[in-house]
């Protein structure tokens, strides 16, 4: 991945220039980067603050064959990758909270937005966009985040190369990815789990629809459902959610 790579310095959205190329045909692996995003965009419709020259904004085409509702498994293959390669470059060890958000000290240093381009049953591209916090520093950040929001140098307290960290993202990614695609869904469960923050803990779950849920995390099932067992003991699957731990 990421060998046909695609690099601009301003881009609104390295996403929205992704789905572009997804639609015109480009092949699985490409990689749009950016410098700075003049219009990133999280989940939920939400902006991503995405400042020039401190962090890795990149989106990246993959055609899997795979049934629709394998495709959030992709997401928690990218959050694994991004662990390792983090612990790799930096040896700063981050987890997980489910589905997507990679956080240190309860602060949020990568976000991941999954998208889909589907026909009726096939999926045509699935584009993952990674947002990382690398060098930015605590006075770039916008007063409303610095609460929940931190970077790789803010807890370093070193610069780290992002050209250096692309590529070791990339070669987890691949190399989970294919295992993957070989071997199912298990083993990737087992390294998800290994650095899930919300395992074993009571969280919250806002559904889109409102409705917020409480209990304990149990795990995430063989499909990357979170499973979520309330006060009553009843275990509800959680297909997508804000959570708070
Ligand atoms: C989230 O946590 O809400 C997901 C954030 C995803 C941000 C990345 S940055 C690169 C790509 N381009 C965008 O506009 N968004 C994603």
């Amino acid at each position: 991945f990421g060998r046909h790579l695609i690099y601009y310095e301003e881009v609104p959205s390295t996403q929205k220039l992704a789905h572009h190329l997804a639609e015109d045909g480009a092949a699985e692996g490409t990689l749009v980067v950016a410098d700075e995003q003049t219009d990133g965009r999280g989940r939920l419709g939400r902006a991503w603050h995405s400042p020039k020259g401190t962090g890795i904004w990149m989106s990246c085409i993959l055609r899997p064959t795979l049934s629709l509702e394998r495709i959030p498994q992709l997401t928690l293959i990218a959050a694994v990758s991004i662990v390792r390669a983090i612990k790799k470059i930096s040896g700063v060890q981050c987890g997980i909270k489910w589905p997507n958000d990679i956080l240190f000290n309860g602060k949020k240093l990568v976000g991941i937005l999954t998208e889909l381009q589907a026909e009726i049953e096939s999926v045509r591209a699935v584009i993952i966009g990674m947002g990382i916090n690398v060098n930015v520093d605590a006075d770039a950040i916008p007063e409303a985040l610095k609460p929940i929001a931190t970077s790789l140098k803010m807890i370093s307290g070193v610069r780290q190369s992002r050209e250096q960290l692309i590529a070791a993202i990339m070669s987890e990614f691949e190399g989970l990815y294919h295992m993957y695609l070989e071997e199912g869904f298990s083993i990737i469960k087992q390294m998800w789990e290994a650095h899930a923050l919300n395992i074993g803990q009571h969280i919250h779950a806002r559904l889109a629809n409102g409705d917020v849920i409480h209990g304990i995390a149990q795990g995430i099932n063989d499909k990357g459902v979170l499973l979520l067992q309330d006060d009553q003991g009843e275990t509800h699957h959680i297909y997508s959610a804000d959570i708070n731990l």
